[in-house]
C-alpha cells in the first residue's frame, strides 16, 4: 500500500518545501480572514467553514462565513434567509456586502447559482482581483474572523478569495487521490502571494474524513505526518455521520449535535488553530 503511495510523496515535499504556517506573520491579530481551500471537490470545505466558524464562536468569538460558490452548499446546510442581496449582487457591485445572522456571534454572506455567471461577467472588470477584498473593507471590524467557503475550483472567485485573506487553511480527505492536487494549490498560492497579496499565508492542512479503520487512511496520514509533521494539524476530523446528517436539518454540529464525535474534533480543530495563532504572534 505505501508503494502505491510514493508517487504522491514527491508532490506533498514540493508542497511543503517553502516557508509555512504562520511563522513568518508578525503582529498577527483578530480580524483575520481565512480561505478554506481545496480545487479538489467533496473533501469537506463546506463542512470546514461552518463547523470551525460555530466552534469559534463557542469559544467567544465573532465569526462571519462567506459562501463564495455557486453550489451555495453553505446556504443551504445553514438554512440561512434568501436575501435579495447575496455575494453575488455585491460582487457585481450592487450592493455592499449583507451579513444575515444565524445565530448570535455567527453571521453569513449567502450565495446564489446566479453566481456561476460572475466569472465570466466580471473579466473585463477593471481590478476584478480584489472586489471581495474591497467589501471586506466595511465589515472586517464587526468580526474576529471571516472564513470563505471557497469552490471547487481555482477560477476568479478562489482568486478574490485568495486576496482577501490572511490564511489558508486546506482540508484534505484521508484517501490515495486527495494528496494529488496539492502542488497545485501551493502554485496558485505562491503566485497570489508573491503578486497580489503579500500577507496570504497557508495555515495548515486538515485531514477530514479519517477512519481510523481503514488502513489506506492510516498511511496517508502517516506518510503525510512522518514528512511534514507539525505542519499538519494534530487535530483530525474523524468520519462521522453527524456530520453529514446536520446539513439536512441546516444546524452546525454544536448546535445539532453538541456531545458527538464531529463537535469534540471541530472544537479540537478551532482551540488548536488559535494556540498556532497565539504562539506564533
Ligand atoms: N467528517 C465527515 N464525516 C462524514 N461525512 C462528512 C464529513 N465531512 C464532510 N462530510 C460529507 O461529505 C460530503 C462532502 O463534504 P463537503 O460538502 O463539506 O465538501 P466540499 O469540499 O465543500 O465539496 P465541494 O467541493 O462540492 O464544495 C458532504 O456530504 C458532507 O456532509
Ligand atoms: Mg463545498
Amino acid at each position: 500500500m505505501k508503494q502505491l503511495l510514493a508517487p504522491c510523496i514527491g508532490a506533498l515535499v514540493q508542497f511543503f518545501s517553502l516557508p509555512f504556517g504562520l511563522s513568518k506573520r508578525r503582529n498577527f491579530q483578530m480580524g483575520l480572514v481565512v480561505s478554506l481551500l481545496n480545487h479538489k471537490g467533496g473533501v469537506g470545505k463546506t463542512t470546514s467553514t461552518i463547523n470551525i466558524g460555530a466552534g469559534m464562536v463557542e469559544l467567544g468569538k465573532r465569526v462571519l462565513l462567506v459562501d463564495l460558490d455557486p453550489q451555495a452548499n453553505l446556504t443551504l446546510s445553514l438554512g440561512a434567509p434568501r436575501v435579495k442581496d447575496t455575494i453575488y449582487e455585491a460582487l457585481r457591485g450592487e450592493c455592499e456586502l449583507n451579513p444575515v445572522q444565524i445565530k448570535p456571534g455567527l453571521d453569513v454572506v449567502i450565495s446564489t447559482l446566479d453566481l456561476s455567471g460572475a466569472e465570466m461577467e466580471l473579466i473585463n472588470e477593471a481590478g476584478r482581483e480584489f472586489i471581495l477584498r474591497e467589501l471586506f473593507e466595511t465589515v472586517i471590524e464587526d468580526y474576529d474572523f471571516i472564513f470563505i467557503d471557497c469552490p471547487p475550483s481555482l477560477g476568479l472567485l478562489t482568486l478574490n478569495a485568495l486576496t482577501s485573506s490572511n490564511l489558508v487553511l486546506i482540508p484534505l480527505q484521508t484517501e490515495f487521490l486527495a494528496v494529488q492536487g496539492l502542488a497545485k494549490i501551493k502554485q496558485v498560492i505562491d503566485k497570489v502571494g508573491f503578486r497580489l497579496n503579500k500577507n496570504l499565508r497557508i495555515g495548515g492542512v486538515i485531514a477530514t474524513m479519517f477512519d481510523s479503520r481503514k488502513v489506506l487512511n492510516n498511511n496517508v496520514v502517516e506518510i503525510i505526518r512522518k514528512h511534514f509533521g507539525d505542519q499538519v494539524f494534530d487535530t483530525m476530523i474523524r468520519d462521522t455521520v453527524s456530520l453529514a446528517e446536520a446539513p439536512s436539518v441546516q444546524q452546525d454540529i454544536f448546535a445539532y449535535k453538541p456531545g458527538s464525535k464531529g463537535a469534540e474534533d471541530y472544537l479540537n480543530l478551532c482551540k488548536e488553530i488559535l494556540a498556532r495563532i497565539e504562539r506564533e504572534g
